[in-house]
C-alpha cells in the first residue's frame, strides 16, 4: 500500500494569484514580518495584524484552485494507497479543489482563535481587535495562524506520517522555514523516495533524490498522471 506525504508551500498557490513570501514582490518584501506575523507584533498593534490577514482572507476568497491543487485532489481520489497533504499555506485552495486529508501546519485564514480561552471558530471575512470571543466573550481574538516563534500544528502526526511514507513530495516551497524544511531529510532517512517540484532549487534541494523545476500547474498534473499511470 503506497503511502505518500506531500508538503506544499506558497508556490502551489502562486498561479492562483496568492502571493509568495520571499520572491521578488513577495509578502515579506512589502510587510515587516515582525509586525504582522509574530505574537509581539500582534500585542503591539492588533489592528495592523488584523488588517494584514483581512486583506489575505479577501484575496483567498477571490482566488481559485489551479491545476496543481486539482491534480492533487485527483491523486487522492484515485490512488491505490494513502495520501496526506501537509501544507504551510493558510489558504483553503486544497480543500476547495477537493482534497480531504489536509493538515495546515501554519494554521488557516478561515479560522479564528481566542488567545484567552483557546476557542476556535470560522473567521468572519473582516476581523477587528475588539471582536469578542463567541465562547468566553473575552479575547484577544486573533487569526488562527501560527506566527514566527510559535509551534506549528500537528507535528507529532506529521512526523508519524513522514516515518511511514514510501514517497515524500515537496511542492512550491523555498525550504527557508523549519521544521518543514527538514521533512525531506526526515522522510529520506526513514526510507522514502523524495521528490521536489518547484520553480527553482529550494534551500533544501540537495535533500531530494529527484528534483523537477517548473511551474506547479504544469509539473504537478504531469507527475500525478505518471503516478496514476494515465
Ligand atoms: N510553481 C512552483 N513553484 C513556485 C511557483 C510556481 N508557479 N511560484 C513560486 N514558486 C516557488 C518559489 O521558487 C519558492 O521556492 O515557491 C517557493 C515560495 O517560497 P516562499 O515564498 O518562501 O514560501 P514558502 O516556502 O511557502 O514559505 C514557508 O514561511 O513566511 C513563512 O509561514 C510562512 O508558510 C510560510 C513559510
Amino acid at each position: 500500500m503506497t503511502k505518500i506525504v506531500i508538503l506544499t508551500g506558497a508556490g502551489i498557490s502562486a498561479e492562483s494569484g496568492l502571493g509568495t513570501f520571499r520572491e521578488k514582490d513577495g509578502l515579506w518584501t512589502k510587510y515587516d514580518l515582525n509586525e504582522v506575523a509574530t505574537p509581539e507584533g500582534f500585542a503591539r498593534n492588533p489592528a495592523l495584524v488584523h488588517e494584514f490577514y483581512n486583506a489575505r482572507r479577501q484575496n483567498c476568497v477571490e482566488a481559485h484552485p489551479n491545476a496543481a491543487h486539482e491534480a492533487l485532489a485527483r491523486l487522492e481520489q484515485y490512488i491505490d494507497g494513502q495520501m496526506l497533504i501537509v501544507t504551510q499555506n493558510v489558504d483553503d485552495l486544497h480543500e476547495r479543489a477537493g482534497s480531504r486529508q489536509v493538515l495546515h501546519m501554519h494554521g488557516q485564514l478561515r479560522q479564528a482563535l481566542c488567545a484567552g480561552c483557546g476557542h476556535r471558530w470560522e473567521a468572519p471575512l473582516v476581523m477587528q481587535p475588539a471582536d469578542p470571543c463567541p465562547a468566553c466573550q473575552g479575547g484577544p481574538t486573533r487569526p488562527d495562524i501560527v506566527w514566527f516563534g510559535e509551534y506549528p500544528y500537528y507535528m507529532d502526526d506529521i512526523w508519524d506520517h513522514l516515518r511511514g511514507a514510501d514517497l515524500f513530495v515537496s511542492i512550491g516551497t523555498s525550504g527557508n522555514v523549519y521544521p518543514a524544511a527538514a521533512f525531506a531529510q526526515d522522510a529520506g532517512r526513514a526510507g522514502a523516495y523524495t521528490l521536489e517540484l518547484n520553480l527553482e532549487p529550494s534551500m533544501c534541494g540537495d535533500d531530494f533524490v529527484e528534483s523537477r523545476y517548473g511551474a506547479a500547474s504544469v509539473l504537478v498534473p504531469q507527475w500525478v498522471d505518471e503516478v496514476l499511470g494515465a
